[in-house]
């Protein structure tokens, strides 16, 4: 049986446009917030494949959506090269030894060795094949080398990025020896995901806006690039999706490239100028401001404006960044609805 969302990943003809919400499987959704009590925590929710996959599969019999994305997070792969990493309470995600010295860097599993680690991935997503109804995608992920790197030198969120700028402007030959050792891992990582089962694989670089765009490739984006090449060599029938937030200046001058099929649009990127930049080449999906799900009439007018600009081909519905926890679940409803309401073919 065809996938509805994987079809239109490759422009194929599909009964509506797909949709799909960032962060579907999360806090605003009461089952959730049942199922990690149950766990005990976000961690071991991650490292329960009986739990994963049951919050996987939570929006798409609430919320309706298309596709489900893999229950996880982006830092289980630092965390298996070994940094011990902890979800604070109020705070996100902090690692205990940030990486300052080539020795930090050197102590740090690598390659397939870190990849293999993940077993309780591969095995979510094993058992999610087995439970997801035949018609729908899974889709895989991973974060983007750099997004990925600013955790592992900064050891939390930042706002400012200054330790990796300090690295990017001071020492930039050790911040392209991280990158490395994380595309490397993350090329592995990705290609067991496949091999698990998921249908999709989308990457993250959810803090690309911190790079100045004449920097950008460099830093990030020819590492996405490389990471999707070498996938679409080995799996060409499955769709990989990029993700980079806030870079519409780098869209704008025409420097995205690489051989992937879809381009996830940020909501700071106006979808007309995406489509004009990138839609003949890149299936695009998005791209409705999150915060727009606050307001059920806010919503439907962004849903139709992006339908009359796209016209309900070579897209897929998503947000442009990830759904909020104090988001109505009625209004994640209204806006899958409306996604397929007004794209649905005579
Ligand atoms: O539904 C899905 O999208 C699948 C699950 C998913 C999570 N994180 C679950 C999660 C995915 C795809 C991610 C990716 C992720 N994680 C990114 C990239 C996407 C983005 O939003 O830009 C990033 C930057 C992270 C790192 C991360 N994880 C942060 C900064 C935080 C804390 C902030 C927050 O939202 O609480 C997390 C925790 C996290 N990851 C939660 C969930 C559901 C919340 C944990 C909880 O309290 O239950």
């Amino acid at each position: 049986m065809s996938k509805i969302f994987v079809d239109a990943c490759f422009r194929k003809e599909t009964p509506y446009t797909p949709v799909w919400m960032m962060r579907q499987a999360g806090r605003y959704l009461p089952e959730y917030m049942e199922v990690r009590a149950k766990a005990g925590n976000f961690l071991n929710l991650c490292h329960n494949p009986e739990f994963a996959a049951e919050v996987t599969i939570q929006p798409l019999d609430i919320v309706g959506v298309d596709a489900a994305i893999l229950f996880s997070d982006i830092l289980v792969v630092p965390n298996e090269m070994g940094m011990k990493l902890d979800f604070l309470k109020g705070e996100g995600p902090v690692f205990d030894k940030p990486i300052k010295t080539e020795e930090d860097l050197d102590a740090l599993i690598g390659g397939e060795e870190a990849a293999n680690k993940l077993t309780y991935v591969y095995e979510t997503i094993k058992i999610l094949k087995q439970r997801l109804p035949q018609d729908k995608a899974l889709i895989g992920f991973t974060g983007a080398p750099w997004t990925l790197a600013t955790y592992m030198i900064e050891g939390q969120g930042t706002k400012t990025y200054n330790l990796c700028k300090k690295m990017m402007y001071s020492n930039p030959e050790f911040l392209h020896k991280i990158l490395r050792r994380v595309t490397d891992v993350v090329k592995f990582y990705m290609e067991k995901q496949i091999e698990a089962g998921v249908d999709v694989v989308q990457i993250f670089d959810s803090w690309a806006a911190a790079i100045e765009p004449s920097k950008y490739d460099e830093f990030s984006w020819k590492y996405m690039v490389e990471i999707a090449e070498y996938l679409k060599e080995k799996y060409p029938h499955i769709p990989i999706i990029m993700f980079p937030k806030g870079i519409a200046s780098f869209i704008e001058r025409g420097l995205v490239y690489g051989n992937f099929d879809v381009f996830g649009v940020d909501w700071g990127t106006p979808m007309a100028l995406a489509k004009e930049k990138l839609g003949e080449k890149y299936v695009l999906q998005g791209n409705m401001e999150p915060c727009r799900l606050y307001s059920k009439e806010a919503t439907t007018m962004c849903v139709e404006a992006i339908q009359n600009i796209m016209g309900g081909s070579g897209h897929i519905f998503n947000l442009g960044h990830g759904i909020l926890p104090d988001v109505p679940v009625e209004n994640a409803i209204h806006f899958v609805k409306e996604c397929q309401r007004v794209s649905k073919k005579a």
